[in-house]
């Protein structure tokens, strides 16, 4: 999408607060570290998604200046929560506070570590299907066990969304052999061959995939004795006339 087409998306779609709008431009300050800010319109789909299915446990790998963490804070309902984590206390101080100014800081559980460390607790303490959104934005080398992780860990019919799965066009050239674009690659190649998701890749931003995990890994959903698959049972019953 060229530059005009893409502003114009931004201009008709995007609905961000003076709080969102100074956070990315804070973040802007850091041009280095650019690419590490999510597409804003990304961070909208992300809420979105949350919402649509009434999430109200969240898990977050790789907090950053904390605008996609604030994005999903704010559809959470009376009593839900969001555990996200990051290895540095520098970009998550920042973060904190745009949590504190926006008011949803109490509902924000910020895990100073490695991801890996955090989602082995995670298990440990709250077991699988514990949450029912899951966004996977840490680093990329170690993108498959995030994804095994995530996948175990939310529950049937819950969202794991992986960001940055076209790695600024990394992941079609071949001449790109680092560790974050195998662990991209690798993690594209998991996603797609596991039976317990039902999958979309969209080719907005850097890439995003949305895995829906499965109430029944495929082959293997429930059958009546009459070897029938039991269909879903009709919740307004359908009168004759109607
Ligand atoms: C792309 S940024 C996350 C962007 C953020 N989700 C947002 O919406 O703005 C990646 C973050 O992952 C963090 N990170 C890198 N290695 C990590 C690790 N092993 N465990 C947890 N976080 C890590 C980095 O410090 C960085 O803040």
């Amino acid at each position: 999408m060229d530059a005009d087409l893409a502003d114009y998306v931004r201009r008709v779609s995007l609905r961000e607060d003076d709080i969102l709008r100074e956070l990315r431009a804070e973040t802007a300050r850091f041009p280095a570290l650019h690419t590490m800010l999510i597409m804003p319109e990304e961070a909208q789909l992300l809420s979105l998604l949350a919402t649509a299915i009434g999430a109200r446990s969240v898990l977050e790998l790789g907090t950053f200046t904390g605008y996609t963490t604030l994005r999903l804070a704010r559809t959470l309902p009376v009593g839900g929560r969001l555990v996200t984590c990051d290895i540095s206390e520098k970009w998550t101080t920042i973060a904190s506070r745009y949590w504190r100014r926006a008011g949803v800081e109490d509902r924000i559980d910020l895990r100073i570590g490695p991801a890996l460390g955090t989602t082995a607790d995670l298990l440990d303490a709250a077991g699988p299907d514990s949450f029912d959104f899951v966004f996977i934005d840490a680093d990329k080398e170690n993108s498959v066990e995030y994804y095994d992780r995530a996948v175990e860990l939310v529950r049937p019919g819950g969202l794991v969304v992986l960001d940055n799965t076209l790695f600024f066009g990394r992941v079609v050239d071949p001449a790109a052999q680092d560790a974050a674009t195998l662990g991209i690659r690798a993690v594209n190649s998991r996603v797609r061959a596991d039976e317990r998701v039902d999958i979309s890749m969209l080719s907005i931003a850097d890439g995003v995939t949305i895995a829906r995990k499965r109430d029944h890994p495929a082959g293997r959903r429930p059958h009546t004795s009459h070897g029938q698959e039991r269909s879903a049972p009709c919740r307004t019953p359908i009168t004759p006339g109607h």
